[in-house]
């Protein structure tokens, strides 16, 4: 332990350590905090929800998991395979799937847990069947921007869950540049072997970039790969990209069918933590035969099913999303605006979703920055250290204002000339 209180005693020196703040209450994006260090409680306007539609305080969604508490309880008691299944999880799988164009959908807790049964189910087969025996080998192909839910599954992937020394067919894990489709194709003709079970996986939206991934390249390189499969994880993507935000598919104007055509297995992850003002992850395929096999992974059958109100809220989210594509449209003219009055005022702002990275000079202290805007404007962004890249991590939602995003802009310009020079580019000649 004393090795620990060491490094952490270095951390704070070092000014690593995250801020922290904690939220007494909400009204739309403005929100009152307290800062934890100092205990003063102030009122800011927020650009670091993930509540990218705006729907956590909408009252039909309120009242939805009001109502499967008072339906069925807090919580379900059990996992679901066992006793724990209710027919909103059933409601929930198909409005998913109708929503991604992929008819089974399996629900988890949350992201982490979805990859790793998805790891699981698709590397070991955990059930001894009788006749049935695996000798292929699984090559898995991972972006190297992905996010840690990936990152971790396909770490664990070479062993199943719980099962430290149980054997199946090996498992290989190679990264390939980010968003680089040559080197995935050299990767993928450097390492597949013939016999090889493919699998790539790529964030759909880069949590930390806010940028998409190719995905219509990526299916022209695995047509190559027949019986290859293509994991998105939409966590960022559902509700935000797409004319009605359906995700990458709707991004990029094809549909899951069309990988299918090419000899592609896509599997879609969505999450329920972003769009869906509320919590949970589910996978989605064209492959009937998955969905009992993802329901008895460790990360289903060890825990407990998504709890009623939790189900009912993302339930009543991703209806209000599909009747009323007008709030995805809201959210893309405000990532448009914003990110155009950033670009007007030469902020190096990356990516071309709702997730807005403004990258910062590296002697930067990002934390030093949101501290400003926050104390010296009232507004509260992210600060965050990511690949070595100091940045400030704005989100972009469609309940902000022309007026809440000039407010920002006002104040990172203020900040900025506080603490250093811009490079001027052609833009603001
Ligand atoms: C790409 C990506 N995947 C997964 C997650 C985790 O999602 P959740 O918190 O809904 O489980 C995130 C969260 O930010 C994410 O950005």
């Amino acid at each position: 332990m004393e090795l620990i209180q060491d490094y952490v005693q270095r951390w704070y020196k070092s000014g690593l350590d995250p801020d922290e703040y904690i939220c007494y209450q909400k009204q739309g994006n403005f929100v009152e905090i307290e800062e934890v260090a100092t205990g003063t409680r102030i009122k800011v306007l927020s650009f670091c929800s993930n509540d990218v539609l705006g729907l956590v305080q909408e009252e039909a969604v309120k009242q939805a998991a009001i109502d499967a508490i008072l339906k069925y309880g807090t919580s379900n008691s059990s996992c679901s395979v066992l006793s724990g299944r209710i027919d909103l999880h059933r409601q929930l799988e198909d409005e998913i799937s109708a929503f991604k164009h992929l008819p089974y959908t399996q629900l988890f807790m949350n992201a982490w847990m979805a990859m790793q049964a998805l790891m699981d189910a698709f590397c070991h087969f955990a059930i001894p069947v009788p006749g049935f025996q695996n000798h292929r080998e699984t090559l898995i192909l991972t972006d190297v921007l992905n996010h840690g839910c990936i990152v971790s599954a396909i770490v664990n992937a070479k062993t199943r869950s719980g099962k430290v020394f149980s054997h199946s067919p090996g498992v290989r894990v190679k990264a390939y540049r980010h968003c680089d489709v040559e080197n995935l194709a050299s990767k993928l003709s450097r390492h597949a072997r013939p016999n090889d079970r493919i699998m790539v996986v790529s964030d759909a939206v880069f949590s930390m970039d806010g940028d998409i991934a190719p995905l219509p390249d990526m299916l022209s390189v695995l047509q190559n790969y027949p019986g290859s499969v293509l994991v998105m994880d939409e966590a960022h993507a559902s509700g935000a990209i797409g004319a009605t935000g359906r995700g990458i598919y709707e991004h990029f104007e094809i549909l899951p069918s069309d990988a299918i055509q090419k000899g592609i297995a896509p599997l879609i992850m969505t999450t329920f933590s972003k769009f869906a003002a509320s919590a949970g992850a589910a996978i989605s395929s064209h492959i009937a035969e998955l969905k009992p096999l993802l329901n008895v992974s460790p990360t289903s059958i060890g825990t407990i099913s998504l709890p009623p109100p939790t189900t009912a809220a993302a339930l009543e989210s991703i209806r209000i999303c599909r009747k009323s594509p007008e709030l995805v449209k809201k959210l893309q003219e405000n990532t448009r605006y914003l990110r155009a009055r950033l670009a007007e005022h030469d902020f190096d702002a990356i990516g071309e979703t709702n997730v807005i990275p403004v990258i910062l000079p590296l002697e930067i202290n990002p934390k030093v920055f949101a501290r400003h805007i926050m104390k010296d404007h009232g507004i509260w962004v992210s600060p965050i250290w990511f690949v070595a890249k100091p940045r400030i991590r704005i989100t972009a939602n469609a309940l902000h204002t022309v007026e809440d995003m000039e407010r920002l802009v006002t104040a990172m310009v203020a900040t900025r000339n506080l603490l250093y020079k811009p490079k001027i580019t052609a833009m603001s000649m």
